[in-house]
């Protein structure tokens, strides 16, 4: 997971971890009863999909299956129980139609949308600087 960039130039393990945080601090925030152990087990392997985006060697639409492919993984390396599956795989809802069965994976679905739109907008501002400064050392 530390070796897989996920949106921008974060990896999918600070992603994870980041999603996690959010999660925990939404329900904190809220004083939402859930299971605190599983929230953040699945907030940490819901993008537990383990390879490069970029690569091309996965099947389909890499937003509408790498859920899946996570919760497979998921289950071949870890004991996981149904909250946590469904936060992996629903957490990309609503681009998969099915929607969270639990508090737990809607706080992580919300939690992961802010960050992913986050980390894309910094990655993006990254980007425009970088092209700056090299227009800049052209000059
Ligand atoms: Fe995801
Ligand atoms: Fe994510």
């Amino acid at each position: 997971m530390d070796k897989v960039l996920q949106h921008g130039r974060t990896t999918v393990l600070e992603h994870s971890v980041k999603v996690a945080y959010l999660s925990l601090a939404i329900a904190r925030k809220y004083k939402l009863k859930v299971n605190y152990k599983s929230l953040i087990r699945g907030a940490l392997l819901h993008d537990y999909f383990l390879y490069n985006r970029k690569d091309n060697t996965h099947e389909g639409f890499h937003a509408f299956t790498h859920g899946k492919t996570a919760v497979n993984n998921a289950k071949k390396d870890y004991e996981i129980n149904k909250i946590e599956e469904d936060i992996i795989l629903r957490h990309m809802f609503p681009l998969t139609i099915t929607p969270p069965k639990y508090k737990e994976s809607w706080i992580v679905c919300l939690a992961d949308t802010l960050s992913a739109t986050k980390e894309f907008a910094l990655g993006g501002k990254e980007k425009i600087f970088t092209i700056f400064n090299r227009i800049k050392e052209v000059q």
